[in-house]
């Protein structure tokens, strides 16, 4: 049997990116690059969101590709936001199907009908989220179709934001987000966006690591739980407020705020069995009950 340390040494492992999978979203990101060029002036177009940052859990899914748009198409801008997004649905729906190809809140979905078992995809990733940007200043407009105007971004302080907080965590920062979101992709996504999480981490994990993932987990987890209702703004100060959908449906907000209980008292039963030397009935704890199929018990 491994030692919890080596468990979540190899779960970390089994979360990081492979060069096969890498290639994969390169690949989907050149087809689609060629596509939407093909219909839309388009000045440069990038990986980014949780996937350029290293916080993006598995299997991997939602890549975001981020479009500029050029300036000669800014007349969109006059338009309804909804509009563009309706439009860049449009270039995609002949290469890849109209079921595969869905609208969005802020960005066009294209799946690839990858289907995980036991959350392996044979390195393939499962979808991009194709976002569509004009510059502004320094920033981003993109639409959304939610508030129907378009809002202010910028993935550039995302990026920079968790590169510090992982150097102020002496590198175990953006280790401890993969696995904090793949707690919520195993349970449904109670915390709706997963970058919520990601934000609220950036607040609450700011303390530098203590030296084990289980305690800055438990911590995690039962901090969320208490703020879940706080709002959670921007962590760059442009967009809305991150927490706006689940502070819009209260139901979903009490899911999150039990599942996040839930959680801390599960991590909190299994680093007490660890106490108690039940190493065997610890791994399963935390394969069962907290993080899924990845979580290794040999
Ligand atoms: N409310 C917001 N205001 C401004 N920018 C935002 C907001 N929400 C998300 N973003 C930006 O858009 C990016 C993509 O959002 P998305 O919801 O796909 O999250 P993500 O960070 O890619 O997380 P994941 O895919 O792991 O759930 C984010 O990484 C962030 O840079
Ligand atoms: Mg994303």
């Amino acid at each position: 049997m491994i030692s919890l340390e080596e468990a979540f040494k190899k779960f970390l492992g089994r979360l990081e990116l492979t060069d096969r999978e890498q290639k994969d979203v390169s690949a989907r990101h050149t087809a689609i690059r060629e596509i939407v060029r093909a219909g839309i002036g388009v000045d440069r177009d990038i990986l980014s969101g949780s996937y350029k940052r290293f916080t993006k859990t598995k299997p991997l899914k939602d890549v975001d590709i981020f479009f500029v748009l050029k300036a000669s198409e800014s007349a969109w801008l006059q338009r309804p936001p909804e509009e563009l997004l309706v439009h860049t649905r449009g270039l995609l729906v002949p290469s890849y199907g109209e079921h595969a190809v869905a609208l969005g809140r802020r960005s066009v979905r294209v799946d690839f009908g990858v289907r995980p078992l036991l959350d392996e995809t044979d390195e393939k990733v499962i979808s991009n989220d194709v976002v569509v940007a004009f510059a502004d200043c320094d920033n981003y407009l993109i639409p959304d179709r939610t508030i129907g105007d378009w809002v202010r971004t910028n993935p550039e302080i995302h990026a920079q934001l968790a590169t510090d907080a992982h150097a102020a965590y002496n590198q175990r920062w953006k280790p401890l987000v993969r696995m904090i979101k793949k707690w919520n992709d195993y349970h449904d996504r109670p915390v709706k966006p997963s970058f919520l999480l990601e934000v609220m981490a950036l607040d609450i994990l700011n303390r530098g690591f203590g030296g084990h993932y289980s305690l800055e987990l438990q911590t995690f987890f039962a901090t969320a739980a208490a703020r879940i209702t706080e709002t959670w703004e921007d962590p760059a100060g442009l967009g809305p407020p991150v927490s706006d959908r689940l502070a819009s449906d209260p139901i979903q907000q009490l899911k999150a705020r039990q599942a996040l209980e839930a959680a801390a008292e599960n991590v909190s039963t299994a680093r007490r069995l660890a106490r108690e030397g039940r190493n065997g009935d610890a791994l399963k704890y935390w394969r069962e009950e907290i993080f899924g199929p990845l979580f290794p018990l040999s």
